[in-house]
């Protein structure tokens, strides 16, 4: 057993605040060394749909804010077409540094190892108790895999709330914006784009049927 872990830099007090000022010292695991900074979660503290990403990449990294890149650019176009606005959501990642190695000058990312996901899941759990959205959507295998266990199939059950969790009232996995990106041709991007427009359209239902069930305060 791997005995890393960020618990040990949580801060007693947790706020978003608190969590972000924390999480930009963590040492829980190595991936701090190489990376230029932590990308912490951002959006509002009572945000009612939260997207978990695998972790920040190349532009990530630099900026210091999530999904700020290209991938970033296909999941805000989306939720745009699914009508979610960006400013009500909380977006964050698995992992808080950018895992990658050195080809030439370019940094490719590389897939975090289940130890480090491990290691990084305080942070994630922590922005679960202090956001508690009402609808969570793991963005790819990576997250799916932190929040929903290596047994769940993403391609079969995008797109579809995930029975049984009890992370917030409606899960629906989807896949990674980035998968877009990596389609073959323009045909392909096009069809990718419209399938993961159609599972944000089930999250955007989501939040307005929860809305409509939820009695006013
Ligand atoms: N990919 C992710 O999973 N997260 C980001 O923040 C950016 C790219």
């Amino acid at each position: 057993m791997d005995g890393r872990s960020a618990a040990r830099y949580l801060p007693e007090r947790l706020s978003l605040k608190s969590l972000r000022e924390a999480a930009a010292h963590c040492r829980g695991c190595d991936l701090y060394k190489a990376a230029t900074q932590t990308v912490f979660g951002e959006g509002p503290r009572r945000a009612r749909v939260m997207f978990v990403g695998e972790q920040p990449g190349d532009s990530e990294d630099r900026l210091g804010h999530p999904f700020v890149g290209p991938a970033g650019r296909v999941l805000h176009e989306a939720m745009d077409r699914a009508g979610i606005a960006l400013a009500d959501a909380y977006v964050t990642n698995a992992v808080k540094h950018f895992k990658f190695e050195l080809r030439g000058k370019r940094r490719i990312h590389k897939t975090p190892k289940t130890v480090e996901l491990r290691a990084c899941e305080p942070w994630l759990g922590a922005e679960l108790a202090v956001v508690k959205p009402r609808v969570l959507v793991p963005l790819g295998a990576t997250a799916a895999k932190a929040l929903l266990g290596p047994k769940f199939r993403l391609l079969a059950g995008r797109g579809r709330p995930v029975a049984g969790s009890t992370l917030a009232a409606v899960v629906i996995p989807t896949v990674h914006p980035s998968s877009i990106l990596r389609a073959p041709d323009s045909a392909a991007r096009h069809r990718d784009m419209g399938k993961f427009v159609e599972d944000l359209e089930a999250v955007a239902a989501a939040l307005s049927n929860d809305l409509a069930s939820t009695p006013p305060p």
